[in-house]
């Protein structure tokens, strides 16, 4: 079967976690992804957090499956070389270097354009135009300057970064969504283009409800927050819900770290908790009746139904609440997940054998295309294709060696 993105090249200067998973899911969607790494070292992250001595690391394999690696020296002559042949050949660049790196080789856009007007070229960078546009970023300097850190946590507890990779993997999401639109346009216009995204811009376009909040905060206090104070920023608001039904986090049976489980109480939903709580009485109070009668004193309601939850396992509060369609989901942890059977028996955890590393397991897309199946499979070994992909753009077997030899490749 033809992938949805069978035919295009990605020339793939990814490295860390933002590219990587922009370049993976493009891989993923049927897209021919040639990653381009350091002679000797490749992307750092293939010696970072290691579990196995001398074999990848989990960091890298499990952000560069369905990719060939070709080792390249960007700062020699002959490797420029080869990267202009590739770019020739490619339809989309993409790297999140620091600032100005791809540049200070003589890859700047307008050589990208001449070499090939087709190709679209997507950056990651920490900042967009501003002050901060020279800086480096990482995922939690993202976290913290697109306003996630200072909305998460608690009210008397320090900023926080969430686990989810908002800043890395979010902006690679983000990144796709431009590259797509790019390969779309360039159908009728014959030509590529730029495509950049702010790691930060990426962060605060996923807590644009927190902006949503700093607006409402002029008005006055935000009902739904647990806070009892506001200032004129707005504050962290532990596990309040972002939207307009309040949930929290209650414990659960038998009271380990992760026994808790997230209840949401949408109007409907007041009538049929209060009767699984054994508490019918409250659902005409008019102390409760309402979800405006309830919000000033929300935490309340909430401490009643953990006298239910805290009884029973989250499991058993899952199913027992959506038999009464009151939306909820137990806190999962990590274990939890990775133990998941019908996770792998639909594909989206897979179990791969790696040749130095053995097997671990990946994840797959999230994103499923009914005419696109995807195949999962594992990451490459540093340089593992650099000979295939070099005679493939006509270099003859001396010419090869000779490159190795002066550490072009
Ligand atoms: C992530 C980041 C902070 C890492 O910083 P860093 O480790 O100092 O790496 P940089 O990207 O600045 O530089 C990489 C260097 O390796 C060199 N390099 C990388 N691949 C190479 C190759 N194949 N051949 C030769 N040199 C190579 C680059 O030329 C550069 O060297 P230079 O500074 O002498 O020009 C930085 O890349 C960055 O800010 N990226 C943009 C934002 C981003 O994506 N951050 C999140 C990453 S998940």
């Amino acid at each position: 079967m033809v992938k949805a993105l069978e035919g295009v090249r990605v020339l793939d200067f990814g490295h860390v976690q933002a590219g990587p998973t922009a370049t993976q899911l493009l891989a993923y969607m049927g897209a021919d992804v040639i990653k381009v790494e350091l002679p000797g070292r490749g992307d750092i992250t293939r010696i970072q957090l290691r579990d196995v001595a001398g074999a990848d690391s989990l960091y890298y394999t499990m952000l560069n499956s369905n990719k060939r690696s070709i080792a390249v020296n960007l700062k020699s002559a002959n490797g420029k070389k080869v990267i202009e042949a590739l770019a020739r050949r490619s339809d989309v660049a993409v790297e999140n270097f620091g600032p100005g790196v791809l540049d200070r080789q003589g890859f700047t856009w307008e050589r990208f354009q001449e070499l090939n007007p087709r190709l679209i070229y997507a950056s990651v960078k920490g900042f967009g135009p501003g002050p901060y546009v020279d800086c480096k970023a990482y995922e939690n300097v993202a976290q913290c300057m697109g306003g996630a850190a200072s909305t998460t946590g608690w009210e008397d507890g320090p900023p926080t970064v969430t686990g989810a990779q908002i800043g890395d993997s979010g902006t690679g999401v983000h990144l796709v969504a431009g590259i797509l639109a790019a390969l779309f346009q360039r159908e009728r216009t014959g030509r590529g283009q730029r495509v950049e995204v702010a790691m930060t811009d990426a962060v605060l376009n996923l807590c644009r409800v927190k902006m949503r909040d700093q607006q409402r905060l002029q008005r006055g206090p935000l009902g739904e927050y647990p806070n009892r104070v506001f200032g004129d920023a707005v504050p962290r608001a532990g596990n309040a819900s972002g939207g307009g039904q309040p949930g929290s986090a209650l414990r659960c049976a038998p009271g380990g770290p992760n026994d808790w489980v997230y209840v949401i109480i949408q109007p409907p939903s007041w009538a049929p908790l209060m009767r699984l709580c054994g508490r019918e009485e409250l659902i005409e109070d008019p102390r409760y009746a309402t979800p405006e009668a309830r919000l000033p004193h929300i935490d309340e309601c909430f401490s009643i139904v953990e006298e239910w939850t805290a009884r029973k396992g989250k499991f058993e509060v899952m199913r027992e609440l959506n038999a009464v369609d009151v939306p909820c989901g137990p806190i999962l942890s990590m274990k939890d997940i990775y133990e998941d059977r019908s996770l792998y028996e639909r594909g989206y955890l897979v179990e791969l054998d790696h040749p130095t590393r053995g097997r671990y397991v990946q994840l797959g897309s999230p994103i499923n295309l009914s005419d696109s199946p995807v195949e999962v499979k594992r990451s490459p070994l540093l340089g593992e294709h650099t000979d295939e992909i070099l005679s493939w753009l006509g270099y003859g077997s001396e010419e090869i060696t000779e490159l190795h030899k002066e550490g072009a490749v």
